[in-house]
């Protein structure tokens, strides 16, 4: 059964039949839209995919943090195909359809927002973002957003604009959208040299304040935008004192608090959304956006807020034909039953605990191992060129990349820098899988790092 089985390479990557398609591709599809695995998917199971050559590859990559539930949930393939029988679409502007409404009920009830909520559905994370925003700027009637450095919130005009990082995602592409301003994100592993924790989060929030001075006063601001934990940005984790803070400067200010659970949403981090972890320390969002993992790989994302700050817009002002499609829909309702009844939060710990541990023994063992961090099971592993100049290693982290791939585990780099390597594996991996990925990963750091 594909979905228990371990990687197995039987061909030269990438394969004969896989290497007729990737050559297809380069004709039809432009560059821009970039792949590196050296082969053609087939059929996946689990977390686990065969290749056109019939090749076996782990994915610790998930889709980019879309396959939590693993790749073709027999449950969750059951689901869209009994709604495909029904009606594959019709818009929520013109009839009513009650996966919509229900799919909404049930984030109503989850996202850990205070008090009454309501949420609406669009496409993609960076559309969830937009409205996310449009939504804020409604409410508050003020202008500007404010995001941070190591941002990433999409490719659309103005969340592209929001992302931080120019190449590859900005270069060439402006002018950008007004009104957006970006201050300092707490990244712990490259604060000031001797600084304590304690004291790098107030280092931070004063930069925050500071901010207002020069930038845009906050009675102009209608929200600070976050992720819970960085994606692109390298799997940053800020730590909760800074959160609270943040919270503080929201309240303080008038200012709505959006956390972008576009990547750290259902199950990843250990909950069902990162935020759950600020609303425990007193700091819940406003707003809160997900998308990716939600329907098992069909396109939906999700905005919800509370009910008054949701009902600012007027008839017509927010949606889109496709917008919160039945099939997604449908397929959502499976995967956070599923999620639930299996606890796949637990096992987002269990995998990140089993995982951290190796993890930290590298820290110990190699040089260029600068940083290991996680959050559930949102791990990456930073590589410098030494411990004390923190140089980044981007190359080495590409050829250890380059390296799992040829023996069966797919794995993607991250941060403004290029050199982390993020984890993202399905949440339904077996421990013997896990292991399994593990040597892989550690026979390229002996080959590749010192
Ligand atoms: C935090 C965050 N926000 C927004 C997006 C954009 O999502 P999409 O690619 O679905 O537009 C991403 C994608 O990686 C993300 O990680």
């Amino acid at each position: 059964m594909l979905g228990k089985s371990l990687p197995k390479i039987i061909t030269a990557l990438p394969g004969p039949k896989s290497k007729e398609v990737i050559d297809k591709r380069k004709t039809a599809i432009p560059g821009g839209v970039g792949c590196s695995a050296p082969c053609v998917i087939k059929r996946g199971e689990g977390a686990m995919f065969e290749d056109l050559d019939g090749n076996i590859f782990m994915d610790w990559v998930g889709g980019i943090g879309v396959l939590n539930i693993g790749y073709s949930h027999p449950e969750v393939v059951e689901a869209a195909k009994a709604q495909c029988e029904k009606y594959f679409h019709t818009s929520i502007n013109v009839v009513h359809y009650p996966e919509y409404i229900e799919l909404a009920g049930k984030l109503n009830e989850l996202v850990p927002i205070e008090g009454p909520k309501k949420t609406m559905f669009i496409n993609s994370g960076a559309e969830a973002v937009e409205n996310a925003v449009k939504i804020a700027r409604k409410y508050s009637k003020r202008p500007d957003i404010v995001v941070f450095t190591g941002a990433f919130h999409g490719r659309t005009l103005l969340t592209m604009t929001m992302t931080a990082k120019v190449k590859p995602y900005k270069f060439g592409m402006g002018p950008f959208a007004p009104g957006v301003h970006r201050c300092e994100f707490p990244y712990m592993y490259r604060r000031p040299a001797g600084m304590s924790e304690a004291d790098a989060v107030q280092f931070y929030l004063n930069k925050l304040e500071d901010f207002f001075l020069e930038y845009t006063a906050p009675e102009n601001v209608a929200a600070i935008v976050m992720e819970p934990v960085q994606g692109e940005g390298g799997f940053i984790i800020p730590p909760i004192e800074y959160i609270k803070g943040v919270r503080e400067i929201c309240n303080k200010y008038g200012i709505l608090l959006i956390a972008d659970e576009v990547q750290t949403g259902y199950c990843r981090t250990g909950k069902m959304f990162a935020s759950e972890y600020w609303k425990e320390a007193g700091a819940a969002p406003d707003i809160m956006t997900s998308a990716k993992s939600i329907a098992g790989g069909l396109p939906i994302s999700s905005v919800t807020a509370k009910a008054e700050i949701m009902d600012a817009p007027g008839v017509g002002e927010i949606g889109g034909t496709y917008c919160g499609n039945p099939v997604s829909a449908a397929a959502a309702l499976k995967v956070i039953e599923i999620m639930q009844r299996d606890k796949l939060a637990d096992r987002a710990n269990e995998i990140g605990k089993k995982c951290m541990e190796r993890f930290n023994q590298w820290k110990e063992k190699y040089e260029m191992v600068g940083d290991v961090r996680g959050l559930g099971s949102m791990m990456a592993i930073e590589l410098v060129k030494d411990k004390a100049s923190k140089a980044p290693a981007k190359e080495e982290v590409n050829k250890i990349i380059a390296e799992t791939a040829k023996n069966g585990l797919i794995t993607m780099s991250s941060g403004v820098k290029g050199n982390s390597i993020r984890f993202l594996m399905p949440l339904v991996i077996t421990d013997e899988q896990i292991d399994a990925g593990l040597d892989i990963l550690q026979k390229a750091f002996d080959q590749h790092i010192k």
